[in-house]
């Protein structure tokens, strides 16, 4: 490990920890990230003693530009070196509690503050003393862990998991983020504690589904998080996809295996987060708008419509940004089902205008969304519909290049109209400018003024409206 430490910083930790005769060890994810070649930026340090004064020490030979930042309830000091973060603690006999005031004051060894971690892949450490430079210290196998690809606690599962519930969304998201398999006993340890996920806080639990959901695989993720009941409580209108109903000899699909396998596919072409919740979301009013319908089978009317109304509640409950991004999420769950209707019948110019105008500049991520949605086993069907979006595509592109449509506004404003028949704005103004937007969107008129101008004066007629100063 000591060729491997070729960070500045700890050089100069360790002549720091030397010089007060204190031991001091990286430890938790940069190790473990170390290990797996992956990028880490947060360092932790432990020392055996105060990691204030530790902090404070290095951060004293490191110059004027570097500062320490003290958490005396924490017992934490850190230091923001260029781009890392680099945090100080004294070893602890307690938990980890990273959101506990009361002040640390049981001091401990480096055994004690390994068994109170979540993780053995976690608990590594890497001495920094200058004679032990670089030694690995790994009390519970966490390096063969990391080689059979395995999620397992230090301690009694049941003991690591109720020391701070939120590690059961953690070993999920793990699992989910390294492809690993959590061990028996604490998956069954999950199962049995779930309920207590309810003591944390929303924004850490989403934190660790945004974690999930931001994976290669999410799917991994969320069947573990159903398996064992955690997800009942952090998302219960997710689970409400689950199951298969039948009558009369028809089932429809089951809606939760469906939006995973939609999720999935999604990541293959995008990394972006709310692209992804929108898969998640699609189809998540089908359970409320289910029908049995004798002459159809099962439908789910108006899923699309209900599931976007749906979004501003669930994204206050998770805690997630009600801002543009939640309006982004819901645009493309209202729309999920408009290019699939495209592709089925004849595409007409007028059909893709509408469209382009309703999705604007996430015309892509729409479609996206959809072709990730084709999860029929049937390969002529998935084939069928693939070939027609593609024509969707080439018209999409045709009919943009032509109307240039995507952020458009109609020639005619509202302020016009009020202006050409004198009126006051109200409901005459409103159904004229939508009339004349519907007219150039269906190809009646063009989108030109003077022929938007003219079918203006003829909609106005229907009102009794002439034109003022005539
Ligand atoms: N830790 C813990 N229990 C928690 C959170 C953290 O035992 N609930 C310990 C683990 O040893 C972990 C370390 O604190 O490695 C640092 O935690 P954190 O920075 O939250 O996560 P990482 O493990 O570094 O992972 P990531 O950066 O991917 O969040």
């Amino acid at each position: 490990m000591k060729t491997k430490l070729i960070h500045p910083v700890f050089e100069i930790i360790s002549q720091c920890a030397d010089e007060m005769q204190v031991d001091a060890y990286v430890i938790g994810g940069w190790v473990r990230d170390l290990i797996l070649h992956r990028p880490c930026k947060d360092i932790d340090i432990v020392a055996i003693g105060s990691g204030i004064d530790l902090a404070q020490k290095v951060a004293k030979r490191l110059g004027n530009k570097y500062h320490v930042t003290v958490y005396k309830n924490f017992g934490t000091a850190q230091i923001a070196y260029d781009d890392y973060d680099v945090e100080f603690v004294g070893a602890r006999k307690e938990s980890y509690r990273q959101e506990s005031r009361k002040p640390i004051v049981e001091n401990g060894t480096l055994e004690d503050d390994q068994n109170r971690r979540d993780f053995t892949i976690n608990a590594l450490a890497i001495s920094l003393n200058k004679t032990t430079y670089g030694k690995l210290l790994d009390p519970f196998d966490g390096y063969r862990d990391m080689e059979d690809g395995i999620i397992r606690t230090p301690l009694n599962p049941d003991v690591t998991y109720s020391d701070d519930p939120l590690r059961m969304m953690r070993a999920i998201r793990f699992a989910t983020q390294l492809n690993y398999v959590i061990e028996q006993d604490s998956l069954a340890s999950i199962a049995r504690n779930k309920e207590r996920i309810q003591i944390i806080s929303k924004e850490r639990i989403t934190d660790e589904l945004n974690k999930i959901i931001l994976s290669p695989t999410p799917s991994i993720g969320f069947k573990l998080l159903f398996d064992t009941g955690l997800l009942h409580y952090i998302f219960p209108q997710m689970e409400l996809l689950h199951g298969v109903q039948t009558v009369s000899g028809k089932s429809h699909k089951d809606n939760f295996y469906h939006t995973l396998e939609v999720l999935d596919n999604i990541c293959k072409t995008t990394d972006d987060l709310w692209l992804r919740w929108s898969a998640i979301l699609h189809d998540i009013a089908k359970p409320a708008t289910k029908r049995f319908e004798p002459e159809h089978g099962w439908t789910f009317h108006g899923h699309e419509d209900r599931g976007a109304r749906m979004v501003p509640k669930l994204f206050a409950e998770l805690k997630l940004p009600l801002n543009e991004k939640m309006k982004y999420v819901q645009k493309l769950v209202l729309l999920h089902l408009r290019p699939i209707v495209l592709a089925k019948s004849e595409v007409t110019d007028s059909a893709i205008r509408r469209l382009l105008f309703e999705a604007g500049d996430d015309i892509d991520d729409l479609m996206k969304l959809c072709e990730a949605d084709i999860t029929s086993k049937n390969e002529y069907k998935v084939q069928k519909y693939l070939n027609n979006f593609e024509l969707v595509r080439r018209k999409l592109k045709e009919v943009e290049e032509k109307d240039n449509i995507r952020n458009w506004q109609p020639p005619i404003t509202g302020e016009d109209i009020m202006k050409t028949f004198n009126i006051p704005a109200g409901r005459e103004v409103g159904i004229i400018k939508n009339s004349i937007r519907e007219a150039i969107l269906d190809g009646i008129i063009p989108n030109e003024y003077e022929k938007a101008f003219q079918f203006m004066i003829e909609k106005a007629k229907e009102f009794g409206l002439t034109k003022y100063n005539e």
